[in-house]
């Protein structure tokens, strides 16, 4: 009795904190986010909208349709991924999608997305991809449109834009509702606080000064 009760906490307990991810298996056939209505049960930060008022509408979105602004940041590039918002009905599926605009020369900077594994497809232009795997090793391909390209889940990995006068897009498959993002340069160099500068130097073998040119062409 008292076992079965602490059993249950323990495995309730967890979900309620939204800690415990439904990828990759659904406990049911899906779980559209209600994103207005206020529940106690929570799954993954939100309840789920009950099923009756389920519509096909729940399942579509048109998030991914227009180009994306790829003069937002430093390297040209723009990533819209569906989420809980504009594509409710994905909830609890284990997979996202991503239009990814590149700008040209544009480059998506290393990064990894930790909860996910990708297979990209080129639509139109030219890009160069690769990711590092755990003994170092660089795999590196060119995409022309059609084609298509796995990141194994949690590896580094880029996209850049070779073309330097035509703008390149990119559709991403991912096996995660929530994949996650860290990039390389963004995470070490301008996360909040930073990170000790002295951890920086020794790392990169640099000195201060070239920390903080560093951290300044980031933030520009
Ligand atoms: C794109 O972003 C830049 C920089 O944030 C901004 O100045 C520009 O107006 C945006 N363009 C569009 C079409 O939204």
């Amino acid at each position: 009795m008292n076992y079965n009760l602490n059993l249950k906490l323990i495995l309730i307990i967890p979900l309620l904190l939204g800690l415990v991810r439904p990828d990759p298996e659904p406990l049911q056939d899906y779980c559209i986010a209600d994103t207005t209505a206020q529940h106690s049960l929570f799954m993954n930060g939100q309840p789920c909208l009950n099923p009756e008022l389920a519509s096909p509408t729940h399942f579509s979105t048109s998030a991914l349709s227009k180009p994306g602004n790829t003069s937002g940041n430093a390297y040209g590039f723009s990533v819209i991924l569906t989420t809980n918002q504009n594509l409710p009905g994905h909830r609890t599926q284990g997979l996202s999608m991503a239009r990814v605009d590149i700008a040209p020369d544009g480059l998506v900077p290393p990064h990894a997305h930790p909860r996910a594994s990708e297979v990209t497809t080129c639509i139109k232009g030219d890009i160069l991809v690769g990711f590092v795997d755990t003994t170092n090793t660089m795999y590196t391909q060119r995409l022309r449109p059609g084609e298509s390209f796995v990141f194994p889940k949690g590896l580094i990995h880029f996209l850049y834009n070779v073309d330097q006068r035509s703008p390149a897009l990119a559709i991403s498959g991912l096996s995660s509702e929530n994949p996650g993002t860290q990039v390389v340069p963004i995470a070490t160099f301008t996360s909040k606080p930073t990170m000790p500068d002295i951890v920086l130097e020794k790392a990169f073998k640099i000195d201060g000064q070239e920390v903080a040119r560093i951290r300044n062409h980031l933030k520009g």
